[in-house]
Protein backbone atom coordinates (compact mmCIF):
# COMPACT_ATOMS: atom_id res chain seq x y z
CA UNK A 1 0.00 0.00 0.00
CA UNK A 2 0.98 3.52 -0.71
CA UNK A 3 0.57 5.34 2.85
CA UNK A 4 -0.18 8.98 2.97
CA UNK A 5 -0.63 11.30 6.66
CA UNK A 6 -2.46 14.51 7.03
CA UNK A 7 -3.89 16.43 10.07
CA UNK A 8 -6.97 16.03 8.54
CA UNK A 9 -9.22 15.17 5.28
CA UNK A 10 -7.06 17.73 3.30
CA UNK A 11 -4.99 15.22 2.37
CA UNK A 12 -7.71 13.68 -0.01
CA UNK A 13 -6.46 15.72 -2.65
CA UNK A 14 -2.92 14.39 -2.75
CA UNK A 15 -5.17 10.72 -3.02
CA UNK A 16 -6.83 12.04 -5.90
CA UNK A 17 -3.81 12.60 -7.60
CA UNK A 18 -2.54 8.91 -6.53
CA UNK A 19 -5.64 7.67 -8.38
CA UNK A 20 -5.04 9.40 -11.38
CA UNK A 21 -1.30 8.94 -11.65
CA UNK A 22 -1.02 5.70 -9.96
CA UNK A 23 -4.21 3.63 -10.72
CA UNK A 24 -4.10 0.42 -9.28
CA UNK A 25 -1.86 0.99 -6.17
CA UNK A 26 -3.96 0.71 -3.04
CA UNK A 27 -3.16 3.24 -0.53
CA UNK A 28 -3.55 3.61 3.07
CA UNK A 29 -4.72 7.16 4.26
CA UNK A 30 -4.76 8.21 7.76
CA UNK A 31 -6.10 11.70 8.53
CA UNK A 32 -4.77 12.70 12.52
CA UNK A 33 -7.97 14.46 12.87
CA UNK A 34 -7.83 14.05 16.73
CA UNK A 35 -4.64 16.63 16.75
CA UNK A 36 -6.16 18.51 13.72
CA UNK A 37 -5.38 21.74 13.16
CA UNK A 38 -1.41 21.10 12.62
CA UNK A 39 -1.22 24.63 11.32
CA UNK A 40 -1.02 26.08 14.37
CA UNK A 41 0.66 24.13 16.83
CA UNK A 42 4.65 24.08 17.65
CA UNK A 43 7.77 22.47 16.07
CA UNK A 44 8.31 19.92 18.49
CA UNK A 45 4.79 18.50 18.19
CA UNK A 46 4.32 18.28 14.96
CA UNK A 47 7.46 16.14 14.74
CA UNK A 48 6.88 13.76 17.45
CA UNK A 49 2.93 13.08 15.72
CA UNK A 50 4.69 12.92 12.60
CA UNK A 51 6.83 10.57 13.40
CA UNK A 52 3.86 8.32 15.17
CA UNK A 53 2.00 8.69 12.13
CA UNK A 54 4.74 7.15 9.86
CA UNK A 55 5.40 4.41 12.08
CA UNK A 56 1.99 3.37 12.38
CA UNK A 57 1.22 3.82 8.33
CA UNK A 58 4.78 1.88 8.06
CA UNK A 59 3.49 -0.64 10.75
CA UNK A 60 0.05 -1.27 8.99
CA UNK A 61 1.70 -2.28 6.04
CA UNK A 62 2.56 0.43 4.27
CA UNK A 63 5.66 0.05 1.55
CA UNK A 64 6.21 4.10 1.35
CA UNK A 65 4.66 6.90 2.46
CA UNK A 66 3.77 10.31 1.38
CA UNK A 67 4.21 13.06 4.26
CA UNK A 68 0.96 14.87 2.32
CA UNK A 69 0.33 17.78 4.92
CA UNK A 70 2.83 20.57 4.44
CA UNK A 71 2.88 21.65 7.72
CA UNK A 72 4.35 18.07 8.63
CA UNK A 73 6.27 18.25 5.64
CA UNK A 74 8.16 21.48 6.86
CA UNK A 75 9.10 20.51 10.45
CA UNK A 76 9.22 17.32 10.02
CA UNK A 77 9.85 15.87 6.71
CA UNK A 78 14.11 15.36 6.73
CA UNK A 79 14.55 14.21 10.48
CA UNK A 80 12.11 11.49 9.25
CA UNK A 81 13.73 11.00 5.73
CA UNK A 82 17.08 10.87 7.40
CA UNK A 83 16.09 8.24 10.08
CA UNK A 84 14.02 5.86 7.84
CA UNK A 85 15.03 2.70 5.89
CA UNK A 86 12.12 2.97 4.16
CA UNK A 87 10.97 5.60 1.19
CA UNK A 88 9.34 8.57 2.33
CA UNK A 89 8.16 11.39 0.38
CA UNK A 90 7.48 14.84 1.66
CA UNK A 91 5.65 17.57 -0.65
CA UNK A 92 7.44 20.91 -0.18
CA UNK A 93 10.70 19.91 -2.64
CA UNK A 94 8.81 18.51 -5.49
CA UNK A 95 6.67 21.59 -5.51
CA UNK A 96 9.58 24.05 -5.20
CA UNK A 97 11.16 22.08 -8.31
CA UNK A 98 7.70 22.05 -10.48
CA UNK A 99 7.24 26.18 -9.32
CA UNK A 100 11.14 26.86 -10.45
CA UNK A 101 10.27 25.19 -14.18
CA UNK A 102 7.10 27.29 -14.45
CA UNK A 103 8.27 30.97 -13.31
CA UNK A 104 9.00 33.26 -16.13
CA UNK A 105 10.04 36.63 -13.86
CA UNK A 106 11.42 34.66 -11.28
CA UNK A 107 8.45 35.92 -8.76
CA UNK A 108 6.70 33.31 -6.87
CA UNK A 109 4.44 32.99 -4.24
CA UNK A 110 3.79 30.71 -1.78
CA UNK A 111 0.41 30.01 0.63
CA UNK A 112 0.25 28.31 3.36
CA UNK A 113 -0.40 27.20 6.71
CA UNK A 114 0.92 29.77 9.64
CA UNK A 115 3.43 26.96 10.75
CA UNK A 116 4.43 26.08 7.01
CA UNK A 117 5.56 29.76 6.59
CA UNK A 118 6.84 30.37 9.88
CA UNK A 119 9.38 27.44 9.67
CA UNK A 120 10.67 29.32 6.40
CA UNK A 121 11.18 25.72 4.55
CA UNK A 122 9.88 26.91 1.24
CA UNK A 123 12.22 29.89 1.74
CA UNK A 124 15.16 27.71 2.47
CA UNK A 125 14.41 25.30 -0.90
CA UNK A 126 13.98 27.84 -3.52
CA UNK A 127 17.15 29.84 -2.70
CA UNK A 128 18.93 26.07 -2.62
CA UNK A 129 17.71 25.62 -5.83
CA UNK A 130 17.57 28.79 -7.69
CA UNK A 131 19.64 32.00 -5.77
CA UNK A 132 17.84 34.28 -8.22
CA UNK A 133 14.05 33.78 -7.58
CA UNK A 134 12.74 36.11 -5.37
CA UNK A 135 10.00 33.90 -3.30
CA UNK A 136 7.14 36.20 -1.79
CA UNK A 137 5.04 34.32 2.00
CA UNK A 138 1.54 34.80 3.12
CA UNK A 139 -0.16 32.58 6.02
CA UNK A 140 -4.03 31.98 5.57
CA UNK A 141 -5.06 30.91 9.02
CA UNK A 142 -9.15 30.70 7.53
CA UNK A 143 -8.80 28.84 4.91
CA UNK A 144 -8.18 25.50 6.79
CA UNK A 145 -11.33 26.32 8.82
CA UNK A 146 -13.55 27.49 5.84
CA UNK A 147 -12.73 24.37 3.67
CA UNK A 148 -13.56 22.13 6.55
CA UNK A 149 -16.92 23.83 7.08
CA UNK A 150 -17.37 24.08 3.33
CA UNK A 151 -17.85 27.41 3.01
CA UNK A 152 -15.94 28.15 0.02
CA UNK A 153 -18.74 29.38 -1.80
CA UNK A 154 -20.19 31.33 0.87
CA UNK A 155 -20.43 35.63 1.14
CA UNK A 156 -17.62 36.80 2.15
CA UNK A 157 -14.95 34.41 1.47
CA UNK A 158 -13.98 36.00 -1.31
CA UNK A 159 -13.20 39.42 0.82
CA UNK A 160 -11.02 37.16 2.76
CA UNK A 161 -8.90 35.26 -0.06
CA UNK A 162 -8.43 38.80 -1.38
CA UNK A 163 -7.12 40.22 1.93
CA UNK A 164 -4.75 37.41 1.76
CA UNK A 165 -3.48 37.15 -2.11
CA UNK A 166 -3.52 41.04 -2.95
CA UNK A 167 -0.21 41.61 -1.89
CA UNK A 168 1.26 38.33 -3.96
CA UNK A 169 -0.20 39.65 -6.55
CA UNK A 170 1.00 43.45 -6.33
CA UNK A 171 4.50 41.95 -5.90
CA UNK A 172 4.06 40.62 -9.30
CA UNK A 173 4.35 36.82 -8.77
CA UNK A 174 3.47 34.55 -12.13
CA UNK A 175 3.58 31.31 -10.04
CA UNK A 176 1.20 29.97 -6.99
CA UNK A 177 2.30 27.18 -4.74
CA UNK A 178 -0.70 26.27 -2.41
CA UNK A 179 1.39 24.96 -0.15
CA UNK A 180 -1.42 23.37 2.28
CA UNK A 181 -3.35 19.93 1.27
CA UNK A 182 -6.61 21.46 1.84
CA UNK A 183 -5.92 24.79 -0.46
CA UNK A 184 -6.70 22.45 -3.82
CA UNK A 185 -10.46 22.97 -2.45
CA UNK A 186 -10.87 26.58 -3.17
CA UNK A 187 -8.45 26.69 -6.00
CA UNK A 188 -11.55 28.63 -7.81
CA UNK A 189 -11.48 31.34 -5.48
CA UNK A 190 -7.66 31.68 -5.99
CA UNK A 191 -7.34 31.79 -9.67
CA UNK A 192 -10.49 34.14 -10.21
CA UNK A 193 -7.90 36.55 -7.76
CA UNK A 194 -4.77 36.02 -8.93
CA UNK A 195 -5.53 36.25 -12.18
CA UNK A 196 -4.69 34.19 -15.65
CA UNK A 197 -1.09 35.39 -15.72
CA UNK A 198 -0.60 33.20 -12.53
CA UNK A 199 0.09 29.75 -13.02
CA UNK A 200 -0.93 27.54 -9.54
CA UNK A 201 1.38 25.13 -8.48
CA UNK A 202 -0.59 22.15 -6.70
CA UNK A 203 2.46 20.32 -5.58
CA UNK A 204 0.87 16.92 -4.87
CA UNK A 205 1.02 16.20 -8.43
CA UNK A 206 4.59 16.97 -8.74
CA UNK A 207 4.93 14.35 -5.49
CA UNK A 208 3.25 11.73 -7.03
CA UNK A 209 4.52 12.55 -10.16
CA UNK A 210 8.16 11.77 -7.86
CA UNK A 211 6.38 8.44 -6.56
CA UNK A 212 5.86 7.25 -9.72
CA UNK A 213 9.16 7.81 -11.13
CA UNK A 214 10.53 6.06 -8.12
CA UNK A 215 8.11 3.12 -8.49
CA UNK A 216 9.41 2.42 -12.58
CA UNK A 217 12.93 2.32 -11.24
CA UNK A 218 12.01 -0.25 -8.34
CA UNK A 219 9.55 -2.28 -9.62
CA UNK A 220 9.59 -5.17 -7.55
CA UNK A 221 8.08 -2.69 -4.71
CA UNK A 222 5.99 -1.53 -7.16
CA UNK A 223 4.58 -5.20 -7.54
CA UNK A 224 4.56 -5.44 -3.97
CA UNK A 225 2.55 -2.22 -3.33
CA UNK A 226 -0.14 -3.55 -6.36
CA UNK A 227 -0.71 -6.89 -4.51
CA UNK A 228 -2.29 -5.36 -1.47
CA UNK A 229 -6.11 -5.11 -1.60
CA UNK A 230 -8.63 -2.57 -1.01
CA UNK A 231 -7.85 1.55 0.02
CA UNK A 232 -8.04 2.17 3.66
CA UNK A 233 -9.08 5.74 5.16
CA UNK A 234 -8.12 5.68 8.79
CA UNK A 235 -8.61 8.77 11.19
CA UNK A 236 -7.59 9.18 15.20
CA UNK A 237 -11.10 10.31 15.85
CA UNK A 238 -14.35 10.86 13.81
CA UNK A 239 -13.47 13.04 10.54
CA UNK A 240 -15.80 15.60 10.60
CA UNK A 241 -17.66 16.99 6.92
CA UNK A 242 -15.89 13.78 5.48
CA UNK A 243 -18.82 12.77 3.16
CA UNK A 244 -18.43 16.29 1.42
CA UNK A 245 -14.81 16.54 1.61
CA UNK A 246 -14.43 13.16 0.12
CA UNK A 247 -16.97 13.81 -2.41
CA UNK A 248 -15.08 16.64 -3.21
CA UNK A 249 -11.97 15.54 -3.54
CA UNK A 250 -12.09 12.40 -4.90
CA UNK A 251 -15.85 12.17 -6.25
CA UNK A 252 -17.39 9.27 -3.68
CA UNK A 253 -17.73 8.33 -0.38
CA UNK A 254 -15.10 6.89 2.02
CA UNK A 255 -15.35 3.93 4.10
CA UNK A 256 -13.77 5.66 7.50
CA UNK A 257 -11.95 3.62 10.10
CA UNK A 258 -11.54 5.15 13.12
CA UNK A 259 -8.06 4.22 15.14
CA UNK A 260 -7.04 4.40 18.53
CA UNK A 261 -3.31 3.41 18.35
CA UNK A 262 -1.10 5.95 17.08
N1 LIG B 1 -3.21 19.85 6.00
C1 LIG B 1 -2.38 20.84 6.61
C2 LIG B 1 -1.25 21.26 5.69
O1 LIG B 1 -1.16 20.81 4.56
C3 LIG B 1 -3.18 22.05 7.03
C4 LIG B 1 -4.29 21.81 7.98
C5 LIG B 1 -3.94 21.99 9.45
O2 LIG B 1 -3.65 23.11 9.89
O3 LIG B 1 -3.93 20.97 10.11
O4 LIG B 1 -0.42 22.04 6.10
Amino acid sequence: MIGLFDSGLGGLTVVKEVWQQLPGYPVIYLGDTARLPYGTKPAELIRSWSRLNVDWLFNQGAEIVIIACHTASAWAFDLINQNSRRPVFGVITPGVRQALATTQNGRIGVIGTPGTIRSGIYQKKIKELDQSVQPYFQSCPLFVPIIEENWMERPGVREIAEEYLKPLVNQGIDTLILGCTHYPLMRGTIEQIVGQEVTIVDPAQAVVQEVKNFLIKNQELAQKIKRSREHRFCFSSQPYQAETISRLCLGQTIKTEVINDN
